[in-house]
């Protein structure tokens, strides 16, 4: 085992699931880093090293912004790394920033491209950045008129922070009106629906984008595409996902030059002229349509599962990109990807999205690390003694990274393959849109 790096940082991630272990173990990679402390992590953040460098967790939640403050004061950390938006809308950037303390991710300002739909879609239209048409509604009688009238299928969006739960698609005109009635009459997302924003609905395959941007400037990662049904198809309920790839072939070199001019540059033009700058990672989802592409929402932080597959793929040192990004010195070669791919399954517990049990025992991530290629992020795990056990829905991600695509799925499923929990279920069919089927022979 190497040493630790007596002149080495100390970085502090904040949050629990998936995209931090991935956040924390490309940081590790980083030669110049010696420690990550991730509060509160999870089963796989825990009292290891990796890469040179020490993991470990600090049992401090991700709304406790003075313990945080604090933690990262005591162990002298160079910065702070916030993985999940609700601190970010809460302000945690301005809160560090005030006690002088360096972190990474948006201020509370900027962070309304996520915690308000409406901010967004008001954003958009004031920057002609492409997304679906749209209003927003305060008044259920208001939005109620609306469906009645718009002529053509909708989409209603709770505005606020939902966990990814606040939209609802239905068909028809009077399942249109019962969904604004659930957002707004019975606040079926509490005060995320005080507001809707009801738009068009849009046709096509969906991709994501993790962009970094240091106020100025913004550069794109690869294209990422998620699946967020449970089942396989793409069916059965909406989850957090349960498996994702990358690069998404589907958003082709003439796609990305497209993005950056009439997305990306426009998006981070527009929060600096609006004196909200946005440093950090910027994600946006979009919608591929015949007319183009469209702006689905932004969210203001990496990907959950998009991040697992992203940054396995990154050739250059994610602590230099961050530090570039909040010293607003950031240059697209700072942000350089290897050739191959990468595909992530999702282990989740039986039940979810629905209810589930806990306290299952994991066995075998250790001899699936082992295969060539494969790394293990974990998400709902925790040590109890000598044992790793199922905390949470999404419990594991399992990489696979290789020089093509359908080798780096294969690769994740044999990971997967060494794994057992009780009840454990996943997806067969991660990165079915980019892979032809193969006939049988
Ligand atoms: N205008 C739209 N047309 C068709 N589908 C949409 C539209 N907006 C959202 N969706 C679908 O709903 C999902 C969730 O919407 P999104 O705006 O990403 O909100 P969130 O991720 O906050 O739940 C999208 O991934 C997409 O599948
Ligand atoms: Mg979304």
């Amino acid at each position: 085992m190497a040493d630790i790096n007596p002149e080495g940082l100390t970085i502090l991630v904040v949050g629990n699931g998936g995209r931090e272990h991935a956040l924390a173990w490309a940081l590790c990679r980083s030669p110049r880093v010696a420690q990550v402390i991730v509060a509160p992590g999870n089963g796989g953040t825990e009292d290891t090293m990796f890469s040179g460098a020490r993991l470990r967790c600090a049992a401090v939640g991700v709304g406790d912004f003075a313990a945080l403050m604090q933690l990262a004061r005591d162990n002298g950390a160079a910065f702070t790394v916030v993985g999940p938006e609700a601190p970010l809308c809460d302000g945690i950037v301005d809160a560090f920033q005030d006690a002088g303390l360096r972190c990474y991710g948006p201020s509370a300002s900027a962070a309304r491209l996520e915690g308000s739909k409406a901010f967004s879609k008001a954003f958009m239209a004031r920057h002609a950045i492409p997304t679906a048409a749209h209003a927003s509604f305060t008044d259920m009688e208001a939005a109620l008129d609306y469906v009645r009238t718009v002529g053509h299928r909708v989409v209603v969006k709770a505005s606020g922070l939902a966990a990814g739960k606040g939209v609802l698609l239905p068909e028809t005109t009077a399942d249109a009106e019962d969904a604004v009635r659930q957002i707004m009459g019975d606040r079926a997302f509490g005060a995320a629906g005080d507001e809707v924003v009801i738009e068009e609905h849009l046709v096509g395959q969906e991709a994501s984008i993790l962009a970094f941007s240091d106020g100025r400037s913004i550069v794109p990662c690869l294209a990422a595409q998620d699946h967020k049904r449970a089942l396989d198809g793409d069916a059965g309920a909406n989850t957090g996902g349960m498996g994702a790839y990358a690069p998404a072939p589907v958003v082709t070199p003439d796609m990305v030059a497209e993005i950056q001019r009439t997305v990306l540059d426009p998006t981070i033009e527009g929060m600096r002229a609006e004196d909200a700058p946005f440093v950090g990672t910027l994600f946006v989802g979009l919608m591929i349509t015949d007319n183009g592409i469209k702006v689905l929402e932004y969210n203001v932080r990496f990907g959950d599962p998009e991040t697992q597959v992203v940054l396995p793929l990154l050739s250059t040192d994610l602590a230099d990109i961050l530090e570039a990004c909040m010293d607003c010195e950031l240059t697209p070669d700072a942000v350089q990807f290897r050739p191959g791919a990468a595909a992530t399954v999702v282990m989740a517990s039986g039940g979810y999205p629905g209810a589930y049990e806990k306290g299952a025992v994991i066995d075998g991530t250790r001899k699936a690390s082992q295969i060539d290629g494969v790394t293990v992020f974990h998400a709902g795990t925790r040590r109890q003694r000598d044992d790793l056990v199922t905390s949470g829905g999404r419990v594991l991600g399992v990489t696979g990274v290789a020089d093509d695509l359908a080798t780096a799925v294969a690769r994740a499923y044999e990971g997967v393959a060494r794994i057992r929990f009780s009840g454990a279920q996943w997806r067969r069919d991660i990165a079915h849109r980019a892979l032809p089927t193969q006939p049988k022979v």
